[in-house]
């Protein structure tokens, strides 16, 4: 028997992880900012709410994949949110990338009303997003995790309890630093094969099963490779997480070099109006810096 789910954020991500959860017999409530990009849900079976309260009226489990965390303390703590419209009894996911300080916050806010919230951002991109195969790391109250590892499951087939409130946003951020060494590395490494008049695609066919290969080089080297710099990943959702990650690090008191200067070459991606390219347009940076 189905249960009765709330999905608030349908792009890239969110899209795909919530059609698997209605193929699996579940009753979807959807919102988005842009109505539009929920409409491949709604031919499934989706039913519209025009709000965040309405998804929140009608849901036993409410998932949130927005953008950024002024995007999540809007739509689970703002004034027509959902933790004001939420029953006791109530679960709300929140699987942005975001930041741990803010899961403690919505966990507390929630507590004090009687409902359940989790962090759960993933890992696995579009891709994994579309075939269920993201890996989901869950921070909040074990006996909550419990509730929904059954949803997550459908979704993902790497589903890890990671502790209390904040924890699943702090192994997330684990996540983020090895992609930006990975990225940068996978960037230089083709740059290099560029300029030394080698087929990229050749080079990754070579390294892609070496001691340095990466999702970053088998998956987005291919994109670089055909000059596809469209997006999957954002490059301002990236510059957001290794923001995050810079801050958490600090605040912890300990450096890590080797993220800032990753951080510092996707700054100048933004400056330079790819925000709203995939990551691996930090090629065209490279290619920009040394004069091509
Ligand atoms: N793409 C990836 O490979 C990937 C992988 C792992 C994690 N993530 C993380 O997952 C999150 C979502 O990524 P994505 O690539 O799916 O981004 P996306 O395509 O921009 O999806 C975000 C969705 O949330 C909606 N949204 C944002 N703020 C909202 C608000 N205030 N009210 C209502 N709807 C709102 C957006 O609506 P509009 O479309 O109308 O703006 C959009 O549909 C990000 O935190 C990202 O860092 C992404």
């Amino acid at each position: 028997m189905g249960k009765k789910i709330g999905w608030i954020g349908t792009g890239v991500m969110g899209s795909p992880m919530c059609m698997h959860l209605l193929k699996a017999g579940n009753e979807l409530f959807v919102f988005n900012r842009t109505k539009s990009k929920a409409s491949s849900l709604m031919e499934e079976g989706a039913a519209w709410c025009n709000s965040p309260a309405e998804v929140a009226g009608n849901a036993e489990v409410i998932f949130t994949i927005l953008g950024a965390p002024p995007d999540v303390e809007e739509i689970i703590l703002g004034r027509d949110g959902v933790l004001g419209n939420a029953d006791p009894g109530k679960i709300i996911v929140d699987m942005t990338t975001s930041e741990p300080a803010l899961a403690e916050r919505i966990a507390r806010d929630a507590s004090a009303k009687g409902v359940e919230a989790l962090d759960a951002p993933v890992t696995g991109g579009h891709v994994g997003a579309r075939e269920a195969t993201l890996a989901i790391m869950v921070g909040g109250e074990k006996e909550t995790f419990d509730k929904v590892r059954d949803i997550l499951n459908v979704m993902g087939n790497n589903v890890q309890y990671r502790g209390a409130a904040g924890a699943g946003h702090h192994t997330k951020m684990c996540n983020q630093i090895l992609v930006a060494g990975n990225i940068v590395g996978a960037v230089e490494s083709l740059f290099y094969a560029y300029k030394a008049g080698m087929d990229l695609n050749e080079v990754i066919d070579v390294i892609g099963t070496g001691s340095g290969a990466s999702a970053c080089i088998n998956g987005l080297g291919r994109r670089i490779a055909e000059g596809d710099f469209n997006p999957k990943f954002f490059i301002k959702y990236f510059v957001k997480d290794m923001g995050i990650a810079l801050a958490e690090a600090k605040r912890m008191n300990f450096s890590l070099p080797g993220l800032a200067l990753a951080n510092q070459f996707y700054i100048s991606a933004m400056a330079q109006g790819y925000e709203n390219l995939g990551i691996q347009a930090l090629y065209k940076v490279f290619e920009r810096m040394n004069g091509e």
